[in-house]
């Protein structure tokens, strides 16, 4: 199993979630952050971080979220680990209202 990050956060990238994950298995790239499923241990510690709740457990993800499993595992190998929390992309807290957050 492990945690996905879904839509909420491309054009957010809060980073609050990196900030609190005890293996570094974030991922990022200029949208968004992704989830190494091989170093993820389910601890479930990100989810409550995330201002839009973007972040969920595997098996519960909503029907319409689900191809961001793959998305994760195939992005996230190839990109930097971002383990600092750093500033929100600009527009973000815009994308973060219109979210409805
Ligand atoms: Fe890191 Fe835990 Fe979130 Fe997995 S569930 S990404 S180990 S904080
Ligand atoms: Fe993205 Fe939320 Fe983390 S917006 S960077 S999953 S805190």
């Amino acid at each position: 199993m492990t945690f996905v990050v879904t839509d909420n956060c491309k054009g957010c990238r809060f980073t609050d979630c990196v900030a609190v994950c005890p293996v570094d298995c974030f991922h990022g790239d200029g949208d968004m952050l992704y989830i190494d499923p091989g170093e993820c241990i389910d601890c479930g510690a990100c989810v409550p971080e995330c201002p839009v709740e973007a972040i969920y457990d595997e098996s519960q993800i909503p029907d319409d979220k689900k191809s961001w499993t793959q998305v994760n595992a195939e992005k996230a190998p190839g990109l930097p680990v971002i383990n600092q929390k750093g500033d929100a992309l600009p527009g973000a807290e815009e994308r973060k209202t219109a979210l409805g957050f």
